[in-house]
């Protein structure tokens, strides 16, 4: 996932055709992407390696509170939550490149008002099953100069 454009906001998420998800954005033409902590990081892993088409019930399991905001999914506990709208789709191999207008963005405190990588750990997923997290130091240029 990426941001392609500020003004106006659009993001790109690259999605495979074999993804359930991906069927059920094109029907409903909305998504929410869902920035989980590093103490949810169970969730993102069984969300990242079930799949509805194969387990129906994939969304039943009591670990993950979903809520719907005007048709919109969100995943209770999520650090941020950007809500999107299906703009178009570009076939790139096995991966489509898929463009998102985000409509509305909630974030709780650990972005206000910029992110605080002190109080956030970030999920890196590295391959497969594994995962790292961010730093939390902070390296700043100050007229060319690094500052810490
Ligand atoms: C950390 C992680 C990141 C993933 N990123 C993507 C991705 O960017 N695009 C994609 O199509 N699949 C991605 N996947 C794979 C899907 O999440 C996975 O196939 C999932 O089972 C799809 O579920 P669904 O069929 O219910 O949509 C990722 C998986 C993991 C674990």
């Amino acid at each position: 996932m990426t941001p392609v454009s500020r003004q106006p906001p659009i993001l790109m998420v690259a999605l495979s055709p074999r993804r359930a998800t991906y069927t059920l954005i094109k029907s409903s033409r909305k998504a929410s992407v869902n920035i989980l902590g590093w103490d949810m990081l169970k969730i993102l892993h069984y969300l990242g390696t079930v799949s509805l088409s194969k387990n129906p019930s994939k969304m039943a399991t009591p670990e993950i509170k979903i809520v719907t905001v005007d048709g919109y999914p969100k995943i209770e506990g999520a650090q941020a939550v950007l809500y999107c709208d299906l703009r178009t789709q570009v076939s790139m191999g096995d991966h489509d490149a898929v463009f998102f207008d985000v409509v509305k963005v909630e974030f709780n405190e650990v972005f206000t008002p910029r992110p605080r990588v002190r109080d956030y750990k970030c999920i890196l997923h590295i391959g497969g099953s594994d995962y790292t997290s961010s730093t939390d130091s902070v390296v700043s240029f100050d007229k060319g100069r690094i500052t810490n």
